[in-house]
């Protein structure tokens, strides 16, 4: 692994970047697994890499707004409010693509979804990268397909390894993620704005700032593979139990090994203490910024079930709400 801070990890990111290889990058939402979005090959590598289908568009990560022009047509207004409010930060916009965009990019539809991420050390990889063509980086999350998202280097190089024995030719270590939950993902593509994935940009902000309601994308938005109902999933099957239901579903489970995730309160008045346990944190930004490290931590555990009690049902819970329903489904 790289050390983030030297200007030799930098470079080490950037000569594998230009010769077409893999590179793990540190954002502030979880770490994504790079290559030259305009080089079809290595961008093809991701997807064997991930062993993700290869029909599923993925995401550009961009230097800033300058780029937009260069990967997108037909650029509503809204597209530059949300850019200049949240920009660089954790949220994508989906636009249509400009000819440039390769099939290999948006798995032969014809959108595409730009990011400027704000972790100082990729943002600063991109500058010295994107040139007057403002070229880009293809990043899904660097998992494997269907697995927690990393939010640490470490989960990196557990799940996909460095060359020669692993996939990647390297990984930046940026520190643990900031927000640790994907960026939220808006369609400006047709109509009116929707969103497609919820996160740490919620509802509120996005309606705040464009001053309309903006619904959920219905069942005929572009695909994602984010909006499978089995994603960002542990090995071990996990459930969501209510405070008031989880000694009776520990009972139940009786004989088992069971790692529970539970605020400390809850924790406190079990009757017995489980197999294994982490304190959930109360507030939503450090739920989320913990959320998939937590999710290895409980898989790792080597239980045979994972309970996790259900955080509040509130619109601010939304991303982790989400997050969690796929993992348990
Ligand atoms: O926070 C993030 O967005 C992270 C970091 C690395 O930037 N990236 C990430 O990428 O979560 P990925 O590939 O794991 O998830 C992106 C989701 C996928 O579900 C993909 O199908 C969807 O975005 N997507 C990509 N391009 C799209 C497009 N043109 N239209 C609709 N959905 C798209
Ligand atoms: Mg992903």
């Amino acid at each position: 692994m790289s050390e983030g801070s030297s200007n030799a990890a930098l470079d080490a990111a950037l000569k594998a970047l230009e010769a077409g290889g893999l590179v793990a990058i540190p954002t502030e939402t979880v770490y994504g697994l790079a290559a030259n979005a305009d080089n079809r090959d290595a961008v093809l590598a991701t997807y064997a890499a991930k062993g993700r289908p290869a029909d599923h568009p993925l995401i550009v990560h961009v230097d800033g707004m300058d780029a937009i022009e260069h990967w997108a047509v037909d650029i509503p207004p809204e597209a530059w409010v949300l850019a200049e409010a949240y920009w660089p930060g954790p949220l994508t916009l989906v636009l249509k693509k400009a000819e440039r965009c390769g099939p290999w990019v948006t798995g032969g539809q014809d959108t595409v979804a730009l990011r400027a991420p704000s972790h100082p050390l990729t943002h600063n990889l991109i500058k010295a990268f994107s040139g007057p063509t403002h070229r880009g980086l293809t990043a899904p999350s660097a998992n494997t397909f269907g697995r927690i998202s990393p939010s640490r280097a470490q989960h990196v190089a557990d799940d996909l390894g460095v060359k020669p024995e692993g996939k990647l030719d390297v990984i930046l270590d940026g520190g643990p993620c900031e927000f640790g939950i994907e960026s939220t993902m808006v369609n400006l593509s047709s109509g009116t704005p929707t969103i497609l994935r919820h996160g740490v940009i919620t509802r509120e902000m996005l309606e705040e700032t464009l001053g309309f309601a903006v619904p959920d994308a219905g069942g005929d938005a572009p695909r994602a593979s984010g909006r499978l109902k089995s994603h960002y999933a542990p090995k071990t099957r996990l459930e969501l139990v209510s405070a008031e239901d989880l000694p009776a579903r520990l009972a139940d489970l009786a004989g088992l090994k069971v790692a529970v995730m539970a605020p400390a309160n809850v924790l406190d008045a079990l009757p017995t203490h489980p197999y294994f346990t982490l304190t959930s944190p109360n507030t939503v930004r450090d739920y989320g910024s913990a959320l998939y490290d937590n999710l290895h931590k409980l898989d790792d555990a080597a239980s045979d079930r994972i309970l996790v009690v259900s955080p509040p049902q509130d619109p601010d819970w939304a991303a982790i709400n989400d997050r969690l329903g796929r993992a348990a489904a």
